[in-house]
């Protein structure tokens, strides 16, 4: 069985005090790697998600950090491991449409759009039911569904008979992680297991829908599009945490956070290619987030592309690595991207990331 075990320095295991206020000293522990897809490697996976553990699993959106939905301790040992605020609540994961009925209040509206995008990287907001603890749900009467498409989730899912409550695997306030290589930077010593199951294809979290008698609300951009959706309501509420800083109450707790911070501050720059390469140049020690068509700019040092200018899913899959990729910068700089498509997503992500400070050129 190619299971590894690493062991790793005990400081690792400590979550950042600096993460959103929360400074829970978590407990380290052995992480087990499985780097080769086997029907004994994902039995052993299943097996550690009932017996309480967490589990970090590849999904075509970003890796989960996973445990038993209906088990409030193990739920409960995510957010120690993340050091992430009790009240952002966690998406659960189902391995089949079919199944949301036994945790949640369905409606025709849901079954449509199950029909569609389900499996896949959409996330649909319900009423709960009881059985879903509200220590998974950060303490809200609604619960987030969603089924992924990736093979290795599903067969994860399928196999431990549960539902699995996971959040991105990454440490609260980091990029999201789209390899395992990112994962294994954040959760080892935190994860009982990892699944390397390689690269993320769509590397942007889920698309979060919320369907109720209020109709159709975007809580966060993703594959999925508002264009998408459409024939599915009449209008579309876009939450204003999307696009802006904005004071009120995001309709996802999450959006509330400092998210993707890379390690030094991110400015947005918006101009003209003119006006980008005026503004770089001769500048030192700084990161870059450019295209692939940005020459200028790729000559300079720690220049990364996030692909070329006119494929926004391409940038979407790129983003979190290229946020991980620098050393030690003074600060970012990131273009700005195109808004229209799957490109909401990028722009929501990087507005995040730079805490909303864009540099108007
Ligand atoms: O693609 C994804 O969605 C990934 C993979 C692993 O499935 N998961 C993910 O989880 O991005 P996380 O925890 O990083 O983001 C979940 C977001 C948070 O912003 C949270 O506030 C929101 O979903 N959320 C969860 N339950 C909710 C609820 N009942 N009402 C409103 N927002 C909810
Ligand atoms: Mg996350």
């Amino acid at each position: 069985m190619s299971v590894i075990d690493k062991d790793v320095d005990k400081d690792l295991a400590k979550a950042d005090p600096k993460n959103n206020g929360f400074d829970a000293e978590i407990k380290h522990v052995d992480t087990k790697l499985i780097r080769e897809i086997t029907e004994e490697n994902i039995k052993y996976a299943a097996k550690v998600i009932l017996n309480g553990g967490l589990v970090a699993f590849p999904t075509e959106t970003v890796y989960g950090l996973g445990a038993n939905a209906l088990d409030e301790t193990a739920a409960k040992k995510i957010y120690a491991a993340k050091g992430r605020p009790s009240d952002n609540p966690l998406i659960i994961h189902l391995a089949d449409a079919a199944d949301a009925e036994k945790y949640a209040y369905v409606n025709d509206m849901f079954f449509a759009i199950a029909e569609r995008f389900m499996p896949g990287p959409l996330t649909v907001i319900l009423p709960k039911k009881d059985i879903i603890p509200f220590s998974v749900t950060g303490g809200l009467d609604t619960v987030a569904l969603r089924i992924p498409s990736n093979k290795i989730a599903n067969r994860l899912i399928k196999a431990s008979g549960v539902p699995i409550a996971a959040p991105s695997a990454n440490i609260s306030g980091k990029p999201s992680p789209t390899s395992f290589y990112h994962v294994e930077h954040d959760m080892l010593g935190r994860a009982d297991v990892i699944i390397d199951g390689g690269e993320c294809d769509i590397g942007l979290e889920s698309t979060i829908i919320s369907i109720s008698d209020d109709g159709l609300k975007l809580l966060r951009p993703g594959a999925i599009t508002a264009e998408m959706l459409e024939p599915f309501a009449e209008n579309i509420y876009i939450d204003k945490s999307i696009t802006e800083k904005f004071d009120g109450k995001p309709l996802a707790p999450g959006m509330k956070y400092r998210h993707y911070a890379p390690d030094a501050p991110l400015i947005i720059l918006d101009g003209d290619d003119e006006k980008v390469y005026k503004y770089l140049e001769g500048k030192k020690n700084c990161g870059i987030i450019c295209y692939d068509e940005d020459m200028p700019l790729l000559m300079m040092e720690n220049a990364v592309s996030i692909g070329h200018r006119s494929d926004l899913a391409e940038q979407g899959a790129r983003l979190f690595d290229c946020l991980r990729s620098f050393g030690d910068v003074d600060v970012i700089y990131a273009r700005m991207p195109d808004k229209n498509g799957i490109g909401l997503a990028v722009f929501n992500r990087l507005l995040k990331a730079s805490g909303y400070t864009i540099e108007k050129l």
